[in-house]
């Protein structure tokens, strides 16, 4: 089974999320406190008070400053003490470690590992949850199942056909074969479904307003271990793109997830659906947020019965895959040279 890999970037939260108030996350088993200071910055510390402890999302704050709600250590953005109760001197120690942080997408990036590795440069993109001309919903889920798991259940959507059946799934997802391609110089996994008269599930039939068989396309696209997009295109049957790759008449959904690891057996499941249709539409945004929400409890549930599963089994005990699970396979051999 997948183990967490380090000097890495997650994604620790949503912009949206980090903000006045202190937000305390677990990341790869690191507690981290999340703000954002006067000018705007967010910063990432560690959530534990190097005095007793405490942690300092229960704390509060003093402009940028963290003041531990418990004896008062007081912290600038930097980690760095600059009070502590009863005594003039600072001890040289009196210091948290602090995270590296960039914000893109509408994403907040932490480094976990060596801070002197982080390059901001290396960090997937996902530009349409904040892009002119395309409208997201997002969600977070906690899934008390390790990393690993969901690394498997997104690499392999046959299951939207058993698991998320009157919803995203139809036969032909699991009927249709995939074409898997591992580009290990960039360290992405690349897995497509192409189907191509299918029927519509309620999912994009309510979204779309399309009443017959379509033309579905999905593009996985997974740069290990956090970043996940599913490039859906969806199309009245026979309707493709034009030779200079024009789309105009079909509708395109970014599915983003960033699988960020809590601890060995827990992950935070953050989830997008963006779309360049029906832009200004309350209604849709709403049905696609109840949706894919439902959609990603099923898989919470379902995983979470695995982690179960895999606690009690005996060592040794040897899966079955099959086609289905290439890029799955393929997902797991690179995160496992990234560790
Ligand atoms: S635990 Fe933070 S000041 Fe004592
Ligand atoms: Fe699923």
């Amino acid at each position: 089974m997948t183990a967490i890999p380090r000097n890495q970037w997650y994604v620790a939260a949503y912009s949206q999320e980090v903000g006045d108030e202190l937000l305390g996350r677990t990341i790869c088993g690191e507690p981290i406190v999340l703000y954002r200071t006067g000018d705007g910055t967010a910063v990432g510390l560690a959530d534990r008070c190097v005095h007793r402890r405490y942690p300092l999302s229960l704390s509060g704050r003093d402009g940028d400053r963290i003041v531990c709600g418990y004896h008062g250590f007081t912290y600038e953005p930097s980690g760095a003490c600059v009070y502590v109760p009863g005594q003039a001197r600072i001890p040289r120690t009196a210091r948290v470690p602090s995270y590296p942080v960039v914000e893109q997408d509408s994403l907040v990036w932490v480094w976990i590992g060596d801070p002197t590795g982080a390059d901001p440069a290396v960090i997937p993109r996902a530009p349409w949850l904040d892009r002119p001309g395309w409208t997201a919903v997002r969600g977070m889920e906690p899934l008390a199942a390790r990393f690993g798991l969901l690394v498997d259940n997104l690499l392999d959507l046959s299951h939207e056909t058993y698991l998320h059946g009157g919803y995203i799934g139809t036969p032909e997802v699991a009927e249709t074969p995939i074409v898997t391609r591992v580009d290990e110089e960039a360290g992405i996994v690349y897995v497509s479904r192409h189907m191509a008269d299918a029927a519509c599930p309620p999912f994009y039939a309510k979204s779309t307003g399309i009443t017959g068989r379509i033309t579905r396309w999905q593009d996985i696209e997974f740069t290990p271990p956090c970043l996940y997009l599913l490039h859906s295109r969806i199309a009245p049957v026979g309707v493709l793109p034009g030779a200079d790759g024009a789309d105009p008449d079909a509708y395109h959904v970014e599915v983003v997830y960033a699988l960020t690891p809590e601890t060995e057996h827990s992950t935070h499941d953050f989830w997008a659906v963006a779309r360049d249709f029906a832009l200004d539409d309350q209604g849709v945004s709403d049905f696609l947020a109840e949706n894919n929400r439902t959609v990603v409890l099923q898989d919470v549930a379902a995983l979470n019965v695995l982690e179960q599963v895999i606690a009690t089994e005996p060592d040794g005990y040897q899966e079955l895959s099959i086609n289905i699970d290439t890029g799955g396979l393929a997902a797991r051999r690179m995160i496992a040279k990234l560790r």
